[in-house]
């Protein structure tokens, strides 16, 4: 026995056909309990220290300013590695526009919505510019940036040539790599070390080495390797105690994207995590973080298909349409479409996309509508297309008195196109937060959700998915850390 409530919050008894269902829903339920205690905290959290916002003249004196150069460390240096880097240089040369990165184009709305006043977010918020960004990478293989952009399809060779002479300079690093976790590929840059400490000492001379000779006041490390295959954390994982112990001990359920993340953190610098793989969501790194003060954030870009199914799921929330079903499947041929076509990498993957609509329709407090749904995500390597991935999407929701409904997406993205200013805008915010007395020791940026299919919280909170959701919470964040308003939509004042 346990109790349910309808969609006007009301209480009821329910009673359950087996002891597995009753267990499923109390764990649900418990989970949805620690979830609202943790906002009541989080709330009273705010208020406190709004209250000491409003006694401090102003909180930007604890934000330090973005002096010098910023150093980007990017493992992986493929597909959307090159098109981020591509495209900062493409932009800084006045070659094209920075279209789809909020730091860049995006505004924030100040006061009352007749105060007229909208900076941008770039002028509203000390970020580093482009011009101070300098790069360096790892890879498993030896091509530089210039050669793996040609190879990833992705940019017009036009383009591309116009670039050559800056991206030619930036060559990878020898990669910490295991092909037990990247099954699909192999190749011949890899460090070689007796045990993963070894390793992950030679990382951290990398972070050094770039540190000293690029000049870089600053460093972000931002992870956009391949997916790993699926694992779940361990005793390993628990502790830095533990993980150090383990990375000695060679062991196994180390995977490399974590000697990165520890490598990144030990030396103080941020990570995010652009790929499904647990990496920096273990209590090890988030005991890392905020002892070293270097923010972490993740995982899994929200890209294409996710993008649009934590903006759709909210509108079917909103009416209150009832969801039966939703089939996506997506066709992909770039070389993270081969190696999600090995079944360990697929899992993780599909782990971070399946998880977006459960949080979001919480079929626990809406259980005639959301209660039985049959989600399923396919990804199909299909080289033809490259990185121009196609998505579709068949819904089927159904409406008053029961009746049925469907819609039909087909996105015809482009995968890089769309993550890459993604990743410009991770690199400026985790700075930002590194910079800020405010957010540097919190450990996980849960305000930078809005870039993430599985977005990072501490244990016991769920995340939240809406897309919308999620973007007033980053904006927030930014009117917080200014001593600004926040925008609660209510809008009574108007009518006073
Ligand atoms: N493009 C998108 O829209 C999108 C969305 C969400 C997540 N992602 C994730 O971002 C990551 C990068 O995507 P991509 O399209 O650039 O893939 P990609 O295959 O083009 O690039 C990944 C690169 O990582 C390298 N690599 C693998 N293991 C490594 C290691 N241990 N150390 C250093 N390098 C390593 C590979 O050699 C490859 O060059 C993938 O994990 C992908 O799942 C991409």
């Amino acid at each position: 026995m346990a109790d349910w409530w309808d969609a006007d919050g009301r209480r009821h008894r329910k009673q359950f056909a087996n002891s597995a269902a009753a267990r499923e829903h109390e764990h649900r339920e418990t989970a949805l309990a620690h979830a609202e205690r943790a906002t009541r905290e989080m709330k009273l959290a705010a208020r406190t220290s709004s209250t000491k916002r409003s006694s401090s003249k102003t909180e930007t004196g604890t934000i330090e300013p973005a002096k010098g150069k910023l150093g980007v460390l990017i493992p992986g240096m493929g597909a959307v590695a090159t098109t981020f880097v591509a495209g900062v240089e493409a932009i800084r040369k006045g070659l094209a526009k920075p279209i789809g990165s909020l730091t860049q184009m995006g505004t924030v709305r100040l006061g009352k919505r007749t105060d007229g006043r909208s900076p941008k977010i770039k002028e509203f918020v000390p970020l580093a510019t482009l011009d101070d960004l300098v790069f360096t990478g790892w890879d498993i293989f030896e091509d530089n940036m210039y050669e793996a952009a040609s190879n990833a399809g992705v940019l017009d060779y036009r383009l591309l040539e116009q670039l050559k002479p800056f991206l030619s300079t930036i060559t990878p690093r020898a990669a910490v790599f295991d092909h037990n976790y990247v099954k699909k590929i192999d190749g011949p840059n890899v460090k070689k070390g007796k045990t993963k400490m070894d390793l992950a000492e030679q990382l951290r001379d990398d972070i050094r080495d770039f540190r000293k000779t690029s000049g870089a006041s600053r460093l972000i490390t931002m992870w956009c390797g391949s997916t790993e295959s699926y694992i779940e954390p361990t005793e390993a994982h628990q502790s830095v105690k533990s993980f150090e112990k383990a990375l000695r001990e060679n062991d196994e359920m180390i995977a490399p994207s974590m000697i990165y993340a520890y490598a990144s953190l030990m030396e103080g610098v941020p990570f995010a995590n652009g790929a499904p793989n647990l990496t920096v969501d273990l209590p090890v790194m988030l005991e890392l973080s905020r002892k070293n003060e270097a923010p972490i954030c993740g995982k899994d870009f929200k890209t294409g298909q996710t993008l649009m199914k934590t903006v759709l799921a909210p509108a079917f929330k909103a009416r209150l349409l009832g969801l039966s079903g939703w089939y996506s499947t997506n066709i992909l041929g770039n070389r993270d479409g081969e190696v999600l076509d090995d079944p360990g990498s697929f899992k993780t993957k599909e782990e971070s996309k399946l998880g977006v609509l459960e949080h979001i329709l919480q079929p626990g407090l809406y259980p005639e509508l959301y209660g039985n749904i049959f989600h399923k995500v396919r990804i199909n390597y299909y080289p033809p297309r490259g990185d121009n991935k196609e998505g579709w999407d068949n819904i089927d929701i159904f409406g008053w008195l029961g009746y049925p409904m469907q819609i039909k997406v087909d996105f015809l993205c482009r995968d890089s196109i769309l993550a890459a200013p993604i990743v410009l805008d991770l690199v400026l915010f985790l700075d930002l937060a590194k910079r800020c007395t405010a957010l540097r020791g919190l450990g996980i940026q849960e305000w930078l959700s809005f870039y993430f299919k599985s977005p990072m919280t501490p244990p016991g909170l769920y995340p939240e998915h809406d897309l919308f959701i999620q973007l007033m919470k980053l904006k927030n964040t930014l009117r917080h850390l200014k001593g600004e308003e926040l925008i609660t939509h209510l809008g009574l004042e108007y009518y006073d």
